[in-house]
């Protein structure tokens, strides 16, 4: 239990720490040269994780932001588009990869909770055969959204961006960070939405607590070109059966408490829209943002008060809750935030 003085913090459901048992589970890990193959944690994880998503095939790698490139380059050439949503993770904070390493074009549909529909999609794709124009090949989607409230699609929404994608030749990739976020709340297996995409990765080291990594799936073929590109861009690691092992353990444990941290948030709203706080977006899952006309001030209260939160993006400021976040902090949370925004 953290002491009752703690320092809560709702900046990002990356802060999570792993538990005694996860760390037990890292002291434990069988471990050999993943780059030669070896590993057989990572190889049991890589396993587990294609399994889960009934997926034939699956690749380790050290971040999200390094699962969504591999996919990408994978799936592309240089000169090539893909499409995907204005709000989304590769288009603001991956520092302008899809750009520079992979050299694609973007096309971006507007939406303020981060999802495409298939129609938006459709109407960007360009295929016509003239030398003037760029080619679309991949569409990507994010699920849930970091932006976008952690809102998420339901699967006939992923199912028909998935026969559109068939139906003209792209591929579809779906971030899926916080995927398991999206499957708890619309209560849907996680394969549900993978068996619509080519490609997902989900992050371990976000909402299920382990310390770093995440997976990428897919068919076999894309999965060894996924390879190539980790170990050309420097992810190639040795014993990184260590991390792999907090990974299964996340899979096998930390999944169902998901909803825990959805059910925190929502108790947060409901507390906060007591007082009249503004809430922009829904937030079926772990993110909340709150809508203040002095986010700024808001922010620097919350900091005396002990809360911890990002800066604010215009005047909305962001929430996550998170497995280290006890129904206590929540509360002492609610306490200062009423306080803050008074
Ligand atoms: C939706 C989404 N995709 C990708 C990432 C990148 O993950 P990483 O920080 O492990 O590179 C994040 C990180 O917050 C994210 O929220």
């Amino acid at each position: 239990m953290p002491p009752e003085d703690a320092v809560i913090d709702l900046r990002s459901d990356t802060v999570t720490k792993p538990t005694p048992a996860m760390r037990e589970a890292m002291a434990r890990a069988e471990v050999g040269d993943d780059v030669y193959g070896e590993d057989p944690t990572v190889n049991r994880l890589e396993e587990y994780a294609a399994a889960l998503m009934g997926k034939e095939a699956a690749l380790f790698l050290p971040t999200g932001t390094m699962a969504n490139l591999t996919a990408i380059l994978a799936q592309t050439r240089p000169g090539e588009t893909i499409i995907l949503s204005e709000e989304s993770h590769p288009y603001h904070y991956e520092g302008g990869n899809v750009a520079m390493v992979a050299g694609l074009m973007t096309r971006t549909v507007p939406d303020p909770f981060g999802k495409m529909s298939a129609a938006q999609v459709a109407a960007r794709i360009n295929q016509v055969d003239d030398p003037h124009y760029s080619h679309t090949t991949l569409v990507a989607i994010e699920n849930t959204t970091n932006r976008g409230g952690g809102a998420c699609y339901n699967v006939d929404e992923v199912a028909a961006i998935g026969t559109l994608c068939r139906e003209r030749g792209l591929r579809l990739h779906c971030d899926g960070a916080r995927i398991f976020n999206a499957a708890v709340a619309m209560g849907v297996a996680p394969e549900a939405y993978a068996r619509h995409c080519d490609t997902l990765c989900f992050c371990l080291s976000k909402g299920l607590g382990a310390p770093a990594g995440s997976v990428l799936v897919g068919d076999r073929t894309t999965i060894h070109t996924a390879r190539r590109f980790r170990k050309m861009l420097g992810g190639g690691m040795r014993q990184a059966g260590i991390l792999a092992a907090a990974g299964l353990y996340a899979l096998e444990h930390h999944i169902p408490d998901l909803k825990e941290d959805h059910r925190r948030a929502r108790e947060c709203r409901t507390a906060l829209e007591a007082i009249g706080a503004r809430f922009p977006l829904p937030s079926p899952t772990n993110i909340l943002y709150v809508e203040s006309p002095d986010a700024a001030a808001v922010v620097a209260r919350l900091a005396r008060f002990g809360v911890r939160v990002n800066p604010p993006r215009g005047n909305r400021f962001r929430l996550v809750f998170h497995r280290d976040i006890t129904d206590a902090m929540l509360q002492r949370a609610i306490a200062a935030l009423i306080e803050a925004m008074a």
